[in-house]
């Protein structure tokens, strides 16, 4: 709505066709007025206007794409991104190809719009791999064509030097498929020589400065800018532009168009070549023949370029310094002169540039041209060079602004085609309108009989001595009367003085206006020879690339025929371009410089002027209005203006066109302002389309204040309703609570009461019953529950598993006592039965015989105690270790149970000496220790019984059986150091044996047998005795004393 409005805002209109009055100033100022606002983009019809910001604006977001996708061209601001999205969807919606005429002198932005264009069209088509992959190839072509194409000028920083016309093709969904670009005439002139503040085409600056040391090295390049004279040996950096970085987006760019590293590097070094060419010096010398020779002053440079393009030197020597002529069928070789030598290498590094950058554009369109066969649809986009007015117009200039001169042209044809086609369309009647025709301009131009690019090329390839002078006499005579054209010469028959017009020039009154073109260099530009020598000697190299630059220079291929002129071509591409154009629906961005100096937001009239009258924007106004200025859809136009007529306002039921006739009726607008075309309605003059702008504001007001009444009662009115419905919930709820609180506290007494009556009455029924019941079972709890903490009490404080400690914890309760007792013998009871369970066999019986022992002589004997501490080793000798003892080993052999050293009683008088000692399970054997051979050896069963004193002494008695054979010489007295262990290990082993216990006396007096009768021995205690040897004294024959203490 807002959008709409600034189109019809009458201080600054968004559409030109609406303005009025309709003069050139107000045209200016409201061109001025918007560009001050910000508003760069202004409509005349669906043409835009756009004037050069020289500055970003935060117009090209993301969001303002989404703004203008599919948007209504009359429903947002104007923008280019409007008349790109109207031109998409034509194409992809209604089938129809499109192209954009981006046209405006330099430094207007046309470059910048094309490609505002092409990025909002990615934009906004569908996404995908594949489709993303030809866009961003697209859009890549860019910067590269930009390096190779464009240079600095003193008009603009990033002019482009060539003409660009881009056909993007799309699938019937609006989806890319690729594309192929058009290259017009490259001002190759640039490559050897541009004027002080321009610099040569950006790629030179971009290789030196962003190329690494080893591509330069490689290249043989120098990074200093000072060392071409091509360059102009200055070092001239652009402020604001960085071309390392530019050089670094290029390669990146090529890698994503597809170009091979192979290829990158192959079209760097013909570059390199055409730079270094410039550094080719020649030096004049003289022949024996007298004539003047030139020849190359420093090979250095000459013999880098032959190595980088491997090529002999001598071959490209002779190239630069002499000529092949045909001289009567004859080939001579003659020699050039420096200014002669200087021209051909000129016109070789122009060669070489301007067909490197043809096969780049072919290079391009081979990786994004689309598979034949594929049904398209085409968006062509045109960049071409604007028109130019310079002091000194040249070749180039002529070309230039013919090239304009035809895009004019079908910009006045087309407009005026599609305004009388939708005319017909419509069904309303057409009147003509008067517009300047310029196809007189295109005709003396290109005339291909008659014209002056037909003169010009007639002049070329005439014999004889040809010269610009001729060619201008002939122009003089053929267009002397010509309106548009004028030279010293006419003007001198028109009797007109002008000092402005010098001889050698011609002027053509453009439809932009009048250009002064100096003739001279015309025949050599058109003619755009190079010696076939060179085109030879680059053939002859053997760098790929550029051999195949030079077809013509195969020496098979000679042709005499004179190659097509540039001129000729020039006219043949724009003609193609012409036809190819007219077959497509046009829309049209008309670029306006607003300064000289590229200042951001200043606006010099003057100058915007200028461009106002050669891009023709009043005719184009004119045109625009011829019959109507303004009009719209119905739908679109009731829409908007429905609210004028009670009887459209709100709903219109009917057909469109019928709501706006009525609509029209009911607001009594003068009938021949008004005409109802098929389906869309036009309004003659912008003074009416105001007034019901007017009209349209005053009741969007009125209306806005209904609506505001109505929406302020409605507010009130349903807040009011919401405050009372939620007065009334409130109360509900708090009623609510309140009475199922009382309820609540009802229920809860009512219970209670209850429980009492019912306890009362189950207390009185069973009150007998429980209660003698009641003790014994309580008593039963109590004492179940005192058992079961006594219980889990002590499994949890058991005491430790060791035997040998024998605490327990004491009963809690004397009703438990008996039961602590049995479980205390049981606890230990099986913690000795774990006990006895880990014991070794051995231990076992080492055990088992410490408890023989004890059944024999506990309390019964005083050495008893002793003994406990001393473990039972049965072998004290060593008999396996000992070899001494060999043969008592053998005696024993594994029947040994103990083997000790023990003390022998002489019975006659008392004394003791030695005996080893070897307790077997059958024998007893009684060895001297220092033989140790056996003297006595007792079976076991010869042993009758054995005495012991009840000391702690170690002396034994060993009574045997008298009808044994070793009993002869009577019983044996013995002294052991391991008493109790002896007797035991004896006690058992005849127990074991025989299964009967030996008799043990322990006693104070007991009999001994000797050999012949009997001796009464007596223990008597006496402090003579050792410890625990005894001292035997005799008395008497029958009667001996043992001394113990
Ligand atoms: N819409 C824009 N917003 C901001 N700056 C712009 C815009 N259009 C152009 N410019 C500025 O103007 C400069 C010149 O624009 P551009 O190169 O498009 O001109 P051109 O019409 O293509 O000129 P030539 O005919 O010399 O190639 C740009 O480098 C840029 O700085
Ligand atoms: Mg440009």
């Amino acid at each position: 709505m807002e959008a709409t409005t600034s189109l019809l805002d009458a201080a600054a209109v968004g559409d030109l066709v609406l303005l009025d009055p309709l003069t050139e100033e107000s045209l200016l100022q409201t061109l001025q007025e918007r560009f001050r606002r910000s508003d760069i983009y202004t409509y005349i019809g669906n043409v835009v206007i756009s004037v050069n910001p020289y500055r970003s604006l935060p117009i090209y977001t993301p969001e303002t794409v989404q703004e203008y996708r599919n948007c209504n061209f009359f429903a947002v601001k104007p923008h280019i991104y409007a008349i790109a999205d109207d031109a998409y969807r034509s194409l992809r919606d209604r089938d129809r190809d499109q192209c954009i005429l981006i046209t405006g002198e330099s430094g207007a932005g046309k470059t910048e719009a094309s490609k505002l264009v092409m990025s909002y069209v990615a934009a906004v088509c569908s996404k995908g791999e594949e489709v993303d992959k030809v866009k961003e190839q697209l859009l890549q072509s860019n910067p590269v064509l930009e390096a190779f194409g464009n240079a600095k000028t003193i008009r603009n920083d990033n002019s482009s030097r060539f003409g660009k016309y881009m056909d993007v093709e799309f699938d019937f969904k609006g989806e890319p498929l690729g594309g192929v670009i058009s290259n017009y005439l490259l001002e190759k002139s640039r490559i050897v020589r541009h004027v002080k503040g321009e610099r040569n085409f950006h790629i030179f600056y971009q290789l030196l400065a962003g190329g690494s040391a080893q591509l330069l090295q490689q290249l043989k390049l120098r990074q200093d800018c000072r060392h071409y004279g091509y360059l102009n040996r200055e070092s001239s950096g652009l402020p604001g532009v960085d071309d390392a970085a530019n050089f670094r987006a290029m390669q990146d760019a090529m890698k994503v168009i597809g170009f091979s590293p192979a290829e990158v590097t192959a079209l760097l070094e013909v570059t390199a070549v055409v730079l270094k060419l410039g550094n080719v010096q020649l030096s004049s010398s003289y022949q024996a023949s007298g004539m003047e020779a030139s020849s190359i002053a420093e090979p250095q440079e000459l013999q880098e370029i032959c190595e980088l393009i491997r090529l002999d030197p001598t071959i490209l020597e002779r190239a630069l310094c002499s000529r092949t002529v045909k001289a009567r069928d004859e080939m001579v070789l003659t020699t050039l002169s420096v200014p002669q030598g200087y021209y051909g290498r000129d016109a070789l590094a122009k060669n070489i540039y301007s067909r490197l950058f043809d096969w780049l554009v072919n290079r391009i369109n081979t990786s994004i041209q689309v598979k034949p066969g594929k049904q398209r649809k085409v968006m062509g986009v045109l960049d071409i060079y604007g028109f130019e007015i310079f002091q000194d117009n040249s070749f180039e200039q002529f070309i230039i602004n013919y090239c304009n001169e035809k895009l004019q042209q079908i910009f006045i044809l087309m407009t005026l085609k599609e305004e009388q086609e939708e005319y017909v369309r419509e069904g309303i009647q057409w009147t003509p309108v008067e517009f300047f025709d310029n196809s007189i301009i295109c005709n003396l131009i290109e005339n291909s009989k008659c014209g002056i690019l037909a003169m010009l090329d007639e002049e070329c390839l005439r014999p004889g001595v040809v010269n610009e002078d001729t060619f201008l006499t002939k122009l003089n005579q053929l267009f002397a009367t010509h309106k548009h054209y004028e030279s010293k010469e006419t003007q001198n028959a028109r009797r007109v003085m002008d000092t402005s017009l010098p001889s050698q020039c011609f002027r053509i009154h453009h439809y932009a206006g009048k250009v002064t073109y100096n003739v001279t260099g015309f025949i050599e530009k058109n003619n755009d020879l190079l010696f076939r020598d060179l085109s030879q000697a680059m053939w002859a190299s053997r760098h790929e690339l550029l051999r195949s630059l030079f077809p013509e220079g195969d020496p098979q291929k000679v042709s005499l025929k004179l190659p097509p002129t540039a001129g000729f071509q020039f006219k043949a591409s724009v003609a193609t371009l012409m036809k190819n154009l007219y077959s497509k629906n046009p829309n049209y961005i008309r670029c306006i410089k607003p300064n000289e100096t590229k200042t951001g937001m200043l606006f010099t009239p003057e100058l915007v002027l200028a461009q106002i009258r050669y891009l023709g924007l009043m005719e184009n106004v004119r045109v625009r209005r011829a019959g109507y200025a303004f009009r719209q859809l119905y739908d679109s136009f009731l829409q908007r203006y429905k609210m004028l007529s009670p009887r459209t306002w709100p709903h219109w039921t009917g057909s469109h066109r019928e709501g706006t006739e009525v609509l029209l009726a009911d607001l009594a607008f003068p009938p021949e302002e008004l005409a109802f075309g098929h389906t869309k309605i036009f309004i003659r003059s912008p003074r009416t389309l105001f007034d019901l702008e007017r009209r349209r504001q005053e009741r969007v007001a009125e209306l806005a204040t209904l609506i505001q009444k109505t929406f302020r009662g409605w507010r009130c009115r349903t807040q009011y309703q919401l405050m009372r419905k939620s007065q009334i919930l409130i109360s509900a709820w708090f009623r609510g609570h309140l009475q199922k609180n009382r309820y609540k506290q009802m229920k809860r007494s009512a219970l209670i009461i209850q429980a009492y009556a019912r306890g009362w009455k189950v207390r009185r029924t069973y009150r007998r019953y429980f209660r003698s019941e009641a003790s014994t079972r309580l008593a039963n709890f109590i004492y179940r529950r005192l058992v079961q903490k006594f219980l889990v009490g002590l499994a949890r404080n058991l005491p430790p598993l060791s035997v040998m400690d024998r605490t327990w914890p004491p009963a809690p309760y004397k009703f438990l006592a008996d039961a602590n007792q049995e479980l205390r013998s049981i606890f230990y009871r099986w913690k000795c039965k774990k006990y006895r369970e880990q014991l070794t066999p051995q231990r076992r019986a080492l055990l088992q015989t410490k408890l023989h022992a004890s059944e024999l002589f506990k309390d019964k004997k005083a050495l008893y105690s002793k003994s406990l501490q001393q473990p039972f080793q049965g072998e004290y000798l060593g008999l396996t270790q000992n070899p001494k003892y060999q043969r008592l080993h053998a005696v024993a052999k594994d029947k040994l149970v103990m083997a000790d050293t023990v003390r022998k009683v002489n019975k006659a008088n008392g004394k003791t000496v030695p005996r080893l000692l070897l307790l077997t399970t059958e024998h007893l054997v009684l060895a001297d220790p220092k033989a140790a051979q056996p003297k006595t050896v007792l079976s076991l069963s010869d042993i009758s019984s054995i005495s012991v004193t009840r000391f702690s002494d170690g002396f034994l008695a060993l009574h045997l059986k008298e009808t044994s054979t070793g009993g002869a010489k009577g019983d044996f007295l013995l002294v052991s150091d391991h008493l109790i262990e002896l007797v035991t290990r004896l006690h058992q082993t005849l127990m074991d044996a025989t299964a009967q216990a030996l008799p043990l006396h322990i006693s104070d007096q007991f009999s001994t047998r000797l050999q012949k009768g009997a001796m009464a021995i007596t223990v008597v205690e006496s402090a003579k005795a050792g410890t625990n040897i005894p001292v035997c004294k005799k008395r008497g024959s029958h009667k001996m004393e043992i001394l113990v203490q």
